[in-house]
Formats: structure tokens, C-alpha cells, sequence
């Protein structure tokens, strides 16, 4: 080898050493030796008008406790999550995870569990007494292997019909009679002939909101039905149950606008608050919105059980859990802490719409639709956790049963939809690891 070419590699090796040496000592003397900054930061999905005044209202009572924490919100807007769902799986295989994201009680949590993303929290759980405060149901919800994963921080309802009362006071629309199917299209009718064409009001941006509506008709047709569909026992596409579930879909959008695949959940409550239809079908986050529009209750709207699901109480719970290796795991324990007070869900949940997932609320800080649904919820005869918001069935139903009612809702074709359920199903048969006892 020439004297040079040594003599360029022995330089080229010191030169390497020096910069390499000297990259490490400002890691461990600068970077390393500055405190992390004190932050505390969570992602949700909520965006509109009601969810945002909600979670903000629970940010308030952490910064209350905590005034030195800065809290980081990075909200994904998609309703139901849509957006988010996936965003949040990438984030946290990368070894990304924030301190703390919402997620829905039951099935939705469990691929994090299953790749070891999440921290067990049982022992925040005996500390904090929830085991007393949390209703059996929502426990058994957020439990994998016996353990605990998450804090609940509500329960939503699913299974509401929502109304605009000076339309159905103007063409003198009982909502007593909107209790059964037949009840309730005689009353599209009814409005359709005054001129309403399209008195229901549907979502569709993110496929999610169609297939809410056909969760809440397959739960109209009976508890044994649904207990069925979600447990994966359904195998037979002429089920007439099914069947009929979707007739009924088929006969609901005959009257829903016809832009649908363009609106959000949230715009499609706007055009009932605003009486540009006079029904929709959602979640009781919808509430939020009515409230943050100056609607009042009882005045402006109402609402009931959607037809046929009197007395059941379809569950969507929202959570927020311990990701494994977040950055600021001091600060994430303390966010689940308020997450999980009665002072913090008696906060957010009146603005929410929700009913608190704990059963020691101060019910004076509800308005009266929620006093209706903690009502509601204690009597209810059963519960059935939902599919669309992550709970009741394998996600890789879930996902698929958004696809098939979305494409329903355009080719309105019952036996294609119905034989789609069934070899959902079965695709995803593997994955039914919970055998839902709901009766
Ligand atoms: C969540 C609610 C949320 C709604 C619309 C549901 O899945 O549980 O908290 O308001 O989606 O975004």
C-alpha cells in the first residue's frame, strides 16, 4: 500500500473519531442532561363544535391540578375515529406513542394489547377505587386477560333518534309514534308530502356513519339477533332477521339526502338543528352539538330510542390507556387520573352528551336529555356494546361491515348485503376471542 494512501486513511480515521467523539459528548452533555420538557401530550378525534368544548373542559381540570404541565392536544378529525384509528396504529408501532389517545372500550384495544404496546393499569385502578365507582359492564369492557387497560371516561349511547320538534309540532308528528318502523316512516311520509323530500339527515364521509344507522336496525330486531351478529354465529345469508334488518335499511334511505357520501356525522345533525330535515340517527354526541348551537331540549328537539331498541342501551364508551415507553409517563398517569375522577367526567360529559362512566356523578351538572339517559341507562333492560365505535365485534368485522354498508347504500342490493355480512364473519372468524352474553 503507498506511504500516502496510509497516511490518507490513518486522517481519515481521526477525522472520523473527532467528529464522531465529539457528536457524543454533546448528546450526553447537552441533550441528555436537559430536563425533558414537563409535557403532557394526547390524541382524540375530537373536533367538532360539542366534542371540542368537551375535551377542552377536561384539559381545564388537568391544568387546574397541574398547572406546570403543558398539555399537548393533537386532535385527527374523522368521527368515530377513522382517520385517527389508523394514524395512532403507525404511530405507536414506531415506537411513537403519545402519552396517552383515546380509544373505545372492548375490541379496539385489543391489537395494541396482543403486540405488548400497553401498560396493564390494575394498580392504578385499586388506588384510585375505580373497581367501586365503574359499572360491571364497562369494567368486563376495558378488562383483557383479567386485566385492566384503560379508563373510561363516558358512555355514549348509540341508539338514539334525534328529532327537530318544531317540525314534527308544525305537521303535528306525535314522537310516540315514531317507536316502531311503520310508525316512523308514516311519519317520513307524512313530511315528504308536505314538501320535506328528504326528511333524514345522513352522514357518509367516512362510511362509518351508514353503517351506525344499520348497526342501530340490526339491534331493532332483537337482542338475540344481535347478540348473534356479534359473537360471529350468524351464518346463514337468508336469516330473515338479516333480511329484514336490511328491507328496513333499504326503506330508510329512501328518504336520507342524497349527498350523503359528502357530509360529516356532525353536518348532518346541523341540517336537523337547522330544520332542513327533521330526523337523524347518531351517537348522543350529537347532543354536544345541539348544545353548542343554543338548542334546548324538549324546546328544540328530543330524542328517542331509534325504533324497535326501547329499553336497549347501545354502549360506545370512549378510553384512555398507558402506552408503553411514553415520554412523559409521569404526566400520562396523572391525565388517567383526571380522566377517571368524578371530577373530571362531571366536566366533560355534560358538554359531551354522554353520561359519565361512573356511577357517583353529580347528576345536577346534567341537562335533561342526559338525566334522561342516566335514566335510561339504569333501567335499561339490556346492553349491547356497538360495533361501528370499536366494541362489540373483531375490528376486521368492524372494518368490513363499514364497507358493505356503504356499498349498500348506493347499489341497495339486500342479498349482496346480507351474504357480504355472513362471509365478513366468517373471514373473521379467528378473531372472536369474547362471547358477548347479553340476555
Ligand atoms: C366516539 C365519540 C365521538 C364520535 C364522533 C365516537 O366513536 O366514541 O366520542 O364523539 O365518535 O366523532
Amino acid at each position: 500500500m503507498a506511504i500516502k494512501t496510509v497516511y490518507a486513511l490513518v486522517i481519515a480515521v481521526i477525522v472520523t473519531a473527532v467528529v464522531v467523539g465529539g457528536g457524543l459528548y454533546y448528546y450526553y452533555t447537552t441533550v441528555l442532561a436537559k430536563p425533558r420538557a414537563n409535557l403532557l401530550e394526547i390524541y382524540h378525534w375530537w373536533t367538532s363544535g360539542g366534542e371540542k368544548a368537551a375535551i377542552d373542559a377536561l384539559v381545564a381540570v388537568f391544568q387546574a391540578k397541574y398547572p406546570d404541565v403543558g398539555v399537548i392536544q393533537s386532535p385527527v378529525a374523522g368521527g368515530a375515529g377513522y382517520v385517527m384509528k389508523a394514524v395512532m396504529k403507525a404511530m405507536v408501532a414506531a415506537g411513537e406513542a403519545p402519552d396517552a389517545f383515546q380509544v373505545h372500550a372492548g375490541y379496539e384495544m385489543k391489537p395494541y394489547i396482543d403486540a405488548g404496546y400497553l401498560d396493564p393499569i390494575d394498580d392504578l385502578w385499586a388506588q384510585q377505587g375505580w373497581e367501586e365507582v365503574f359499572p360491571p359492564v364497562v369494567k368486563d369492557m376495558v378488562k383483557w386477560g383479567g386485566r385492566y387497560y384503560a379508563v373510561p371516561v363516558n358512555i355514549h349511547r348509540a341508539n338514539v333518534l334525534w328529532y327537530n320538534k318544531h317540525i314534527l309540532d308544525q305537521y303535528g308528528i306525535d314522537p310516540a309514534t315514531l317507536e316502531t318502523w311503520d310508525g316512523f316512516f308514516a311519519a317520513c311520509e307524512k313530511l315528504r308530502a308536505a314538501g320535506i323530500r328528504h326528511p333524514i339527515a345522513m352522514g357518509g364521509i367516512g362510511k362509518w356513519e351508514i353503517a351506525h344507522a344499520l348497526e342501530q336496525i340490526f339491534v331493532s330486531q332483537g337482542i338475540e339477533f344481535y347478540q348473534d351478529l356479534i359473537n360471529g354465529k350468524l351464518t346463514d345469508p337468508n336469516d330473515s332477521r338479516l333480511v329484514k334488518a336490511l328491507q328496513i335499511f333499504n326503506r330508510y334511505l329512501d328518504y336520507v339526502n342524497p349527498d350523503y357520501a359528502t357530509l360529516t356525522w356532525d353536518q348532518a345533525v346541523a341540517r336537523v338543528i337547522r330544520g332542513e330535515a327533521a330526523f337523524t340517527i347518531m351517537g348522543d354526541w350529537a347532543n354536544g352539538e345541539f348544545l353548542v348551537a343554543g338548542k334546548v331540549f324538549g324546546v328544540d328537539y328530543g330524542a328517542i330510542p331509534v325504533p324497535g331498541t326501547k329499553g336497549i342501551y347501545v354502549l360506545v364508551v370512549d378510553c384512555f390507556e398507558r402506552p408503553k415507553g411514553a415520554r412523559h409517563p409521569e404526566n400520562s398517569i396523572k391525565w388517567l387520573i383526571v380522566v377517571g375522577s368524578r371530577e373530571g367526567q362531571d366536566a366533560f360529559n355534560p358538554i359531551k352528551g354522554s353520561i359519565p362512566a361512573r356511577l357517583d356523578a353529580d347528576i345536577t351538572k346534567y341537562g335533561p336529555y342526559q338525566r334522561q339517559a342516566i335514566n335510561d341507562f339504569r333501567n335499561a333492560k339490556y346492553m349491547a356494546p356497538s360495533i361501528v365505535h370499536g366494541s362489540g365485534a373483531p375490528e376486521k368485522f368492524a372494518s368490513a361491515f363499514n364497507d358493505i354498508s356503504s356499498a349498500f347504500a348506493s347499489n341497495r342490493d339486500v342479498s349482496a348485503a346480507c351474504r357480504g355480512i355472513i362471509d365478513a364473519i366468517n373471514a373473521a372468524k379467528d378473531e372472536y376471542v369474547k362471547e358477548w352474553r347479553l340476555y
